[in-house]
Parts: structure tokens; C-alpha cells; sequence
């Protein structure tokens, strides 16, 4: 070796030395556990997030702890918010080899809706707790990817002005002792060119979120109330939540409106039986992302019977939990039609605002396209049952 040789050599060693060395990391500002796991670094933009989690993580630091508790707490012991993320690894995905996978259709109609991803944004209360612009940012982003987006009843924004900034619209309709508020929301959607109204069925009472009250009532008459936009100007108590809602409200909504009819929170064969009997359009699989009852049965195990029940007569929506394009796989190979998204987004919205939204669509999109590709399904309709097995029995889904 010659000198030159042996002072570079030196140098590469010191370099190298330097580069392992945690207090190097430490004068730079980075955790030395961030230089050996990418995964765990917090991104500075929205374009640098590798997944949800790195989005959601950042959003946790930005995020006052009311704002964190809101749209992390679930029910009880938070047991069925587990429970909705554990199923997905109660599944493997089987994959197929030397399928030309160079053109790849993620997209889907559901309800006339065409969507070049059946990824749908969940619908969310009070987005302005937690970021300025609220679900006017939400709308943006779902407008840029023409993503659907559901808005709440209880959305700050009203569903109008969310309209006016969304791509396709549908409107979520909580039930409300005075049906004349009923009638007031079902007409705004409506006048808003909402084409389908989903009836949430599963918020008759409401979940036990221990973190969400305690923040409620600390923070109390510190500042005033957000506005609810679609109660403004209405007359009556803005109460939501009945007790006593039976099947019989299907008739009353299909009296009051002839746009379309999906009940969100059906999770079992015996009420997707009912829901089909009774002609509802379609179906969410949802337990609210954990947030109502703690019954600890995750939406995903809860799928194949509704799916059994309808039996192609409608289509099945499902939430809860999602994370993952592997996710997405598998709940599409279990029959559902499109799935949706809550506190990914809204995590998003916090951490970058309408950014961050549209960064949480794009990284979903993008991973549901890798695992289409690897499995070797060009289509959404190639991915069926055949492509799973069940990691427990080792057999696949009938
Ligand atoms: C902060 C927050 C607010 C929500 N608000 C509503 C709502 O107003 N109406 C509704 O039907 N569901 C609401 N949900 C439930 C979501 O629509 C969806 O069912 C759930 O978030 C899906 O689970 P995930 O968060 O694990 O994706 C809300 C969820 C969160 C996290």
C-alpha cells in the first residue's frame, strides 16, 4: 500500500468510526435509534413520510393532548381499537408469480361512484379541533386525488361548504330524537349534490372514552365552542344519538329522500340479513374504529358474515384499523367492495393540514398497488379469496 493508500484508508476508518458514533448523531440532531431505523424518524414535510405511522407519530408532537385524546381514544380499555388493527395478521397474503403486472387497476364503482382507489375518508366530527381549516382541507385533498369523502353531521364545517370544496360527496346522517332535524340534514345534503346518505347505526348511545371526557371537562369554558355548521340557524336542540331507533327509520329516511341509503356499523349476519330485507344500498362494516362498544370483535373477522348474508346483493364498505396496503388486500379479498380510512387522515390533517391528508391517500395508494403487483393481480376484481390463508387453520376462505 502506498502512502496516499494508507492515509485514505485512515480516513475511511475514521469516517466510518465517526458515522457509528451516537454522539455524532446527537450533534446532528438525530437520535441515533432514528439512524438505524429509518421507520422511526419523524418527518419534517409531508413528502418525506414513509408510511401513516411516521405522520401519525409527528402529528402526536404537533397535537395538543385534548386533540390526541379525541381521535386516538377508543372505548373501555381500548381493547376492540387493537383488535381491529391485530386481525389483519390473522391473514396471509398468497401470491402469484409471472402474471405481467406492468399496468395495475386499483379502481373501483361503488354506489356509481367511480374512485381510482377504494380508499374512502371516513367521517370524522370537529376536524377544526384539529386543524385550522378543519374538513375544508380534508375535502382539498380528497378533491386532488378524487378520493370520496363522507361528511359528518357534526363536521364544523357545513355539508354545503364541504361541498363546494370536495370532489364526490356523501353525506353521514347521525339520528336525532327530533326528526324535524332529521329532515333539516337530510335537505342540506341533498341541496349539497350528495347522492348517498349513510346512516350511522351504531352511536345510538355513546362510547365510553374515558381520555376524550376527561379532556372535555378540564378544558371546559376555556374557549368557546367550535361551530357545527350543519346546525347553524336551526331553531331546535341539536341533539343526536336515539335511544329509541328501530329498523322502522329506513322507511322514514326512504319517505324524506331518494338518495341513496348505506348503514355504517353493521357487524353481523343477522342485521346485514335485515339491512338487505329491508333494500338499504350498502353496508359499512364498522364498530366506529373502536370507539363505541368495546366488544372486542374486530371489523375485519366480522366481514365474511356479512358478506355470506348480502351475498352480492349490495355492496360491503369496511373500516376500522387500516394502515396498511396489505390491509386494503386483504379486507377486498374478503369480499368488501372499498374500504375507509379514519384516524390515518386525520392524523394527517394534523400533522400538515390538507398535505398531510393527501399524503396519507398517496402512501395507501401506492402500497396497495405494490402488494396488487407482487400478488399478481392487474385488478381489484382478480383479488379474491384464492389469495389468502388463514395463518391459525393454514386453509384458505371458502
Ligand atoms: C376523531 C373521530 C371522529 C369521528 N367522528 C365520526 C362521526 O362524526 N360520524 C361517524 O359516523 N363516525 C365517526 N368516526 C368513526 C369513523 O367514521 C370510522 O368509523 C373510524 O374512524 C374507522 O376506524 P379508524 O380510525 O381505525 O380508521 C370518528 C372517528 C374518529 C377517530
Amino acid at each position: 500500500m502506498t502512502t496516499d493508500e494508507t492515509r485514505s484508508a485512515a480516513r475511511r476508518d475514521l469516517l466510518r468510526f465517526l458515522l457509528r458514533s451516537p454522539l455524532l448523531w446527537a450533534a446532528a440532531g438525530v437520535a441515533p435509534s432514528v439512524q438505524a431505523r429509518p421507520e422511526l424518524a419523524v418527518p419534517a414535510s409531508a413528502g418525506e413520510a414513509l408510511d401513516v405511522f411516521q405522520i401519525e407519530r409527528l402529528a402526536r408532537q404537533k397535537l395538543g393532548l385534548p386533540v390526541i385524546h379525541y381521535i386516538a381514544n377508543g372505548a373501555d380499555d381500548g381493547k376492540t381499537v387493537q383488535a381491529n388493527r391485530d386481525a389483519f395478521d390473522a391473514w396471509a397474503i398468497r401470491v402469484r408469480r409471472l402474471v405481467d403486472v406492468s399496468q395495475v387497476d386499483a379502481g373501483v364503482t361503488v354506489l356509481g361512484e367511480r374512485l381510482p382507489v377504494p380508499v374512502i375518508l371516513a367521517p370524522a366530527g370537529n376536524q377544526q379541533s384539529i386543524h385550522p381549516d378543519g374538513e375544508l382541507a380534508t375535502a382539498r385533498a380528497a378533491r386532488a386525488s378524487a378520493s370520496l369523502m363522507i361528511a359528518s353531521t357534526v363536521s364544523n364545517h357545513s355539508v354545503g361548504a364541504i361541498a363546494g370544496a370536495a370532489g364526490p360527496l356523501w353525506f353521514q346522517l347521525y339520528a336525532s330524537p327530533d326528526r324535524r332535524l332529521m329532515e333539516k340534514l337530510i335537505r342540506d345534503a341533498e341541496t349539497a349534490g350528495c347522492r348517498v346518505l349513510v346512516l350511522t347505526v351504531d352511536s345510538n348511545t355513546r362510547g365510553n372514552r374515558e381520555g376524550e371526557a376527561w379532556w372535555a371537562r378540564a378544558t371546559a369554558g376555556r374557549q368557546p365552542p367550535l361551530p357545527l355548521g350543519n346546525f347553524t340557524g336551526y331553531d331546535g336542540p341539536p341533539r343526536v344519538g336515539d335511544m329509541a331507533l328501530t329498523w322502522d327509520i329506513i322507511d322514514w329516511i326512504r319517505a324524506h329522500t331518494s338518495m341513496k341509503l348505506v348503514l355504517k356499523g353493521i357487524v353481523t349476519r343477522e342485521d346485514a340479513t335485515l339491512a338487505a330485507a329491508r333494500g338499504v344500498d350498502g353496508i359499512i362494516v364498522s364498530n366506529h374504529g373502536g370507539r363505541q362498544e368495546e366488544s372486542l370483535r374486530a371489523t375485519l373477522t366480522c366481514l365474511p358474515e356479512v358478506v355470506e348474508a348480502v351475498a352480492g346483493r349490495l355492496p360491503v364498505l369496511i373500516d376500522g384499523g387500516f394502515r396498511r396496503g396489505t390491509d386494503i388486500f386483504k379486507a377486498l379479498a374478503l369480499g368488501a367492495s372499498a374500504i375507509c380510512i379514519g384516524r390515518p387522515y386525520l392524523w394527517g390533517l394534523g400533522a400538515f393540514g390538507e398535505d398531510g391528508v393527501s399524503r396519507v391517500l398517496a402512501i395507501l395508494r401506492d402500497e396497495l398497488k405494490r402488494i396488487m403487483q407482487f400478488a399478481g393481480t392487474t385488478s381489484v376484481g382478480a383479488i379474491d379469496a384464492t389469495r389468502l390463508e388463514h395463518r391459525v387453520q393454514g386453509s384458505h376462505p371458502s
